[in-house]
């Protein structure tokens, strides 16, 4: 059935709601962010792609570090990927990194080095996805387009009571139809920024403020009291468990061994300490059973399965070289998308001189996240590096 705006809204209201949001954005917008500020195709497009899953207050750092590393979108599309993956670390999820490289090198290569205007032409590049396009189309172009995200489909479906369930991948485009019939005309950007700060500041998904909301005498969920019952959203399925063993291999100077991660996949060439993967049981037995020990009256033997154990999963290392502490560290955890992590941390004294050792401190090595709370872990038990 189609949506029909005239329904809900007069063209008399639908002129009032755009002043009096616009003229709210003016007023209560968060205009100090560094993307809104001397606004750019390159800049929209690199704090959005850094904006996806990531919260604003850790993005602007980034950014700023980011824009200053690699200041057009040539700079992005000729450096070598690690000292991208370097600028980019700890901010998570870096396929997102990877994508925007290789999208900057599609505007080089197939827009002369000019970020295309229009959402079909942005779509093509590397990375870019409906509502990132519609972002940058809007936002540095001012195109009148939508920008659908969460954010945006929670306030338009507590505006017009609209119980469609964000999970199906076919509700965006029908959020994108009633948009479109919103947007004023000459300041679809403004527009779509303002119900971005709506949607951070007042329309919570928790909570939302609405008797500070400018748009509230327009809601129909305000009107009706009905507000938490949008938007409409079947829970996610939760992150799959996955156990792993780390070991951190240092030598005298504080020197570490570390490992690359396979060229494609999570994580991909990234840098971490010789990691594998256990069965719960066997993380179990490696993180509570040893951890108790007291580090030097540990009898040898209690140790000997788990010494056994850990030279059989790390069977790339030369342990004649190498002396085990007799227990794990601690653990860490770490959630992706879709998997949580849970490494035990052991640690390995070694003499092999042979082998590259790199100090942490100052790698241009990327590590991901995951790697430097390991590093934390190896802090709190008094080493060093
Ligand atoms: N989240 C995603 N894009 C954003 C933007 N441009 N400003 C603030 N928050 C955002």
């Amino acid at each position: 059935m189609k949506w029909i705006m005239s329904e809900y809204l007069t063209s008399d209201q639908l002129k009032e709601f755009q002043e009096q949001f616009l003229a709210w954005y003016e007023a209560a917008g968060r205009t100090y962010l560094p993307w809104r500020q001397n606004r750019t195709a390159y800049g929209t497009w690199v704090s959005e792609i850094m904006l996806q899953q990531t919260r604003v207050e850790s993005v602007i750092p980034y950014f700023q570090k980011f824009m200053a590393a690699f200041p057009t979108v040539e700079d992005l599309a000729k450096a070598p990927e690690a000292e991208v993956l370097k600028n980019w670390e700890g901010l998570g999820y870096y396929s997102r990194a990877r994508n925007l490289q290789i999208g900057a090198g599609q505007v080089l290569a197939e827009f002369s080095g000019e970020i295309p205007h229009e959402v079909e032409n942005l779509l093509k590049i590397k990375g870019i996805g409906p509502y990132t396009a519609g972002a940058i189309s809007s936002m540095a172009f001012n195109e009148k387009v939508p920008a659908i995200d969460g954010n945006h489909m929670r306030i338009i479906s507590r505006l017009f009571q609209i119980s469609d369930d964000l999970s199906l991948s076919k509700t965006p485009k029908k959020f994108a139809e009633i948009s479109e019939n919103l947007l004023p005309k000459n300041r679809a950007g403004d527009f779509n920024e303002a119900l971005m700060d709506l949607g951070s500041m007042i329309c919570t998904p928790k909570n939302p403020k609405c008797e500070i909301c400018p748009l509230k005498n327009f809601c129909q969920s305000y009107k009706e009291q009905t507000q938490e019952d949008f938007p409409v959203k079947t829970p996610k399925t939760k992150a799959k468990d996955v156990y792993y063993v780390a070991l951190a291999l240092g030598n005298s100077s504080n020197e570490f061994y570390l490992e690359q991660r396979a060229d494609s996949g999570l994580l991909a060439n990234f840098w971490q300490f010789p990691l594998v993967a256990v069965t719960k049981e066997e993380f179990a037995k490696l993180s509570t059973e040893t951890a108790d020990l007291d580090l030097f009256s540990v009898a040898e033997e209690n140790f000997n399965e788990t010494e056994l154990f850990l030279k059989q999963q790390f069977s790339q290392l030369d342990f004649s070289k190498i002396v085990l502490q007799k227990r794990s560290l601690g653990n860490i955890q770490h959630i992706f998308s879709h998997l949580k992590w849970h490494v035990t941390l052991f640690y390995g004294r070694t003499t092999d001189n042979a082998t590259p050792l790199v100090n942490l401190q100052d790698t241009k090595l990327p590590l991901p996240k995951a790697q430097h709370k390991l590093m934390a872990l190896l802090v709190k038990n008094g080493y060093d590096f």
